[in-house]
């Protein structure tokens, strides 16, 4: 078997070194990737002489040698780096082909450039397949270098973008990451509902899902165009009815034939028919609908009053206390208005959890899960990292080594808090005052993770007074087992803990946190019902990306932002 995997890995040594290996099509498209071309070790020279076809957008083009041919550094988002595509003026209108943002597909022969060019390839074309023209003057991205905040004004486009485009390619490492790492470790995938009716955090802060709004429109405008009936309309319509009756005794006392008899009542029956829909109609009123004094939630889609999720734990757990090990990875929703570098109103969320495990185990997997992210970015991705190193944070690929390859500290909330004190009696000022019982603030988890340890920080054990109410009491009756982890750059990237796995203890913690027991009845369930000690966590994965990444605003990192304010798309 060792012997069977040196000789593959020999084998595909010699094949990336080796310079007759041919081009490889994209699967599903007529075209080769760029980045099969010039990330190839070599940079691509050991393909000229080979024949392809490639496609992508023009980042920039410059007509050359009195217009008899124009370079265009082409770029098909399959990694950071451009082709350089050569195009002469008899193969193609240079003028439409040069413009930043145009879309080319074009056959050519890969060529070495001339000696000391920066590329170790470029594309000699022979045909223009197909041009996507733009208008220079109106194209939304101008050449020049343009701000993140700037490109928030243009979402649909941003992605042409280097650094946007640069992000979704780790984005998107760090999705499979993910799912590589839990499925590696016995973790089930389970799909939780966006739409629910229990708030997991407690907190308030969900969106509220209802037709209850657009059902009360529609029927204000159908009112108004069709206006509902009248006192004396139903009068009317009773009188016919009474009519229609009284025709029908004429008829059976005049003894007349059965067909009329029956002609007879049946415009009886349309006429009460009437009379009860125009009834029904006049009750009507526009708006939304009440009982009480209050919203009538049972008129509503469900039934009842429902939400966005704010994180999918409560009803994974339901997973975890039969198929043990699982995760969920999906969208969450917070209406908080937070204007934060660090809030979203929708954000993606992993949320592995574990039965038969305790405080530390899930310490353990969560330190074990951010180290394998960011050795898989060193492995995977390391020309966005390189691309992104150089743009923003000279300092990104460096951290995502020290957390790769260093142990996390792990400190209790109250040595946290004797650590920020002593700071302050040194002379650290911080906005927010500190003392036991505190909610860490940004400022302070920033200075545990960047200047205290400088480096990954769990606290744990913190007040039960600040936390949810499923996380597990300790014995001292006033801290939960609860665990942050803190991280460079960001502060708080996950947020987990053990779960009360008591039923007399979390029926009571519910009450005392003032949260009614009935939406929680099916939770408590699982401790009526064969409990079992479990624990799980949250990773915020845009605060991932911010980590690795070191772009300062989380609005940057997901492709369609949803903040205050703002839901464009
Ligand atoms: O600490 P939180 O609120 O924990 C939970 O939701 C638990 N139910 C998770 C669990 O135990 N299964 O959120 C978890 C993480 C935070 O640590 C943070 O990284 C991220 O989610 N987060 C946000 N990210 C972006 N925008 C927001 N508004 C966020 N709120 C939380
Ligand atoms: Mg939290």
């Amino acid at each position: 078997m060792a012997d069977d995997s040196a000789l593959l890995s020999s084998q595909l040594a010699d094949a990336t070194l080796n310079e007759s290996v041919s081009v490889q099509k994209a699967e599903f498209s007529d075209r080769v990737p760029i980045q099969s071309i010039i990330l190839r070790p070599d940079g691509g020279s050991g393909f000229a002489g080979q024949q392809v076809r490639v496609g992508g957008w023009v980042k920039t083009g410059r007509k050359a040698d009195k217009d008899a041919f124009a370079f265009l550094e082409l770029n098909d988002g399959s990694c950071a780096g451009n082709l350089q595509v050569i195009v002469d003026a008899d193969k193609g209108d240079l003028g439409q082909l040069v413009p930043t943002g145009t879309c080319v597909v074009v056959d050519g022969v890969l060529k070495l450039p001339p000696a000391g060019a920066k590329q170790k390839v470029e594309l000699r074309v022979e045909k223009v397949v197909h041009l996507g023209p733009v208008d220079p003057a109106k194209y939304p991205l101008p050449k020049t270098r343009l701000t993140l905040e700037f490109l928030r004004d243009v979402v649909h486009m941003r992605s042409r973008t280097n650094t946007i485009s640069a992000v979704a390619r780790i984005r998107n490492a760090l999705a499979y990451a993910t799912h590589t790492f839990f499925q590696k470790h016995g973790f089930l995938y389970v799909h939780t509902p966006i739409i629910t009716t229990s708030d997991c955090e407690g907190a308030g802060e969900m969106f509220q899902v209802t037709t209850l709004i657009s059902e009360g429109e529609k029927l204000e405008r159908e009112l108004i165009e069709n206006p509902p009936p009248s006192e004396a309309d139903i009068e009317a319509a009773k009188l016919i009815v009474k009519e229609k009756g009284d025709a029908v005794s004429e008829l059976k006392s005049a003894k007349a034939s059965k067909e009329q008899i029956g002609a007879a009542v049946a415009e009886l029956k349309r006429a009460k028919e009437n009379v009860l829909k125009l009834e029904e109609r006049s009750k009507l009123q526009p708006g939304i609908p009440k009982k009480d004094g209050q919203i009538d939630y049972t008129r509503d889609f469900f039934a009842r009053q429902a939400f966005l999720t704010v994180s999918g734990q409560l009803q994974v757990e339901s997973y975890a206390c039969a198929l043990s090990s699982v995760y969920t990875f999906g969208p969450t929703f917070r209406a908080e208005n937070s204007h934060t570098s660090r809030h979203l109103a929708e954000f993606w969320m992993v949320e592995p959890e574990l039965a038969f495990a305790e405080l530390k185990d899930d310490m353990n997997c969560a330190e074990a899960y951010v180290k394998y992210l960011c050795q898989w970015l060193l492995d995977n991705c390391l020309d966005d990292m390189e691309f992104i190193c150089r743009q923003f944070d000279k300092t990104c690929i460096d951290r995502l080594r020290m957390v790769a390859s260093t142990p996390f500290v792990r400190i209790t909330y109250t040595e946290a808090v004797e650590l920020l004190i002593d700071a302050v009696k040194n002379g650290k000022k911080f906005d927010n005052h500190v003392e036991w019982g505190i909610d860490l603030a940004s400022e302070h988890e920033r200075f545990l993770t960047e200047v205290k340890f400088q480096k990954p920080v769990i606290v744990y054990n913190y007040p039960k007074g600040i936390k949810a109410f499923y996380m597990r009491l300790n014995d001292d009756s006033k801290t939960v087992a609860a665990m942050d982890v803190l991280v460079p750059k960001v502060g708080e990237l996950i947020g987990g803990s053990q779960r009360e796995e008591r039923y007399d203890v979390i029926h009571s913690r519910i009450a005392e946190m003032g949260l009614p027991i009935e939406p929680y009845e099916w939770y408590l369930d699982l401790r009526r019902f064969g409990t079992v000690k479990h624990a799980g966590f949250g990773l915020g994965f845009e605060r991932m990306l911010l980590f690795a990444t070191g772009i300062d605003n989380i609005r940057d990192v997901i492709p369609f932002p949803r903040y205050p304010g703002r839901a464009d798309l």
